[in-house]
């Protein structure tokens, strides 16, 4: 079974991909921390975010076994994820690695943008999680101020909206809903609701 969950930034599909994944005993992969991970090299070799074969070149040599999540979830971070994502070069670069873990034997729960719509189209779930940029934003902020960042709640909603406007509009691969994915909610739904709806989503689906 493959289980496919995108949606925007903060909107709480990790926590629902980490939930189903342990659910069901399937890997989980964040494909965000692709991304991050490239836009990390990126700034720290001074690599400018529109160098195709440069960034590509960075994504090809990743070694997904060796992701350390903890400084890929900086805020500088996620912007300039934002920023390589939208390179053609580098979605291309990052597929077969998904693909790969998306086919596994026994199957795979993975969570990002394209998953449902380009990297697993076949997926047999499909969630679409969404939230108003301004629950997104305060669970961001918390999450930012929790690791000792200095932001206001006003630049965080600012960066949560850029990039929702950058995900959503780039050429490559850009952020939508599937039109089989089933689409939830959760602007007024805690963690272990938001949990509950797609484990509801998920029986629906294999039923
Ligand atoms: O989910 P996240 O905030 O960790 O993702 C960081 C960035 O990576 C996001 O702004 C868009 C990009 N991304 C993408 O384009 N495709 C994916 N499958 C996952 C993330």
């Amino acid at each position: 079974m493959i289980i496919a969950i995108d949606g925007p930034a903060a909107s709480g599909k990790g926590t629902i991909a980490r939930a189903l994944a342990r659910h069901f005993g399937l890997p989980h992969l964040d494909t965000g921390l692709l991304y991050r991970a490239v836009g990390r090299e990126a700034l720290v070799r001074g690599i400018a975010f529109d160098d195709g074969p440069a960034l590509a070149e960075l994504a090809a040599a990743l070694d997904v076994s060796a992701l350390d999540p903890e400084p890929l979830k900086a805020g500088p971070v996620g912007e300039a994820a934002s920023r390589v994502a939208a390179i053609n070069e580098v979605r291309q670069a990052l597929m077969t690695l998904q693909r790969d873990f998306a086919t596994q034997a026994g199957g795979a729960v993975l969570d990002g943008r394209d998953i449902g719509t380009v990297i697993a189209p076949e997926a047999q779930v499909k969630i679409f999680v969404t939230a108003t940029p301004e629950a997104r934003a305060q669970r961001r902020h918390a999450e930012l101020v929790a690791r000792g960042e200095e932001v206001t709640p006003q630049s965080v909603l600012d960066d949560i909206r850029k990039r929702d406007q950058r995900d959503s509009s780039r050429a490559s691969a850009p952020l939508t809903k599937a039109a089989d994915a089933v689409e939830l909610d959760n602007t007024t739904l805690g963690p272990a609701e938001s949990v509950a709806r797609a484990l509801e989503i998920v029986a629906s689906r294999t039923e």
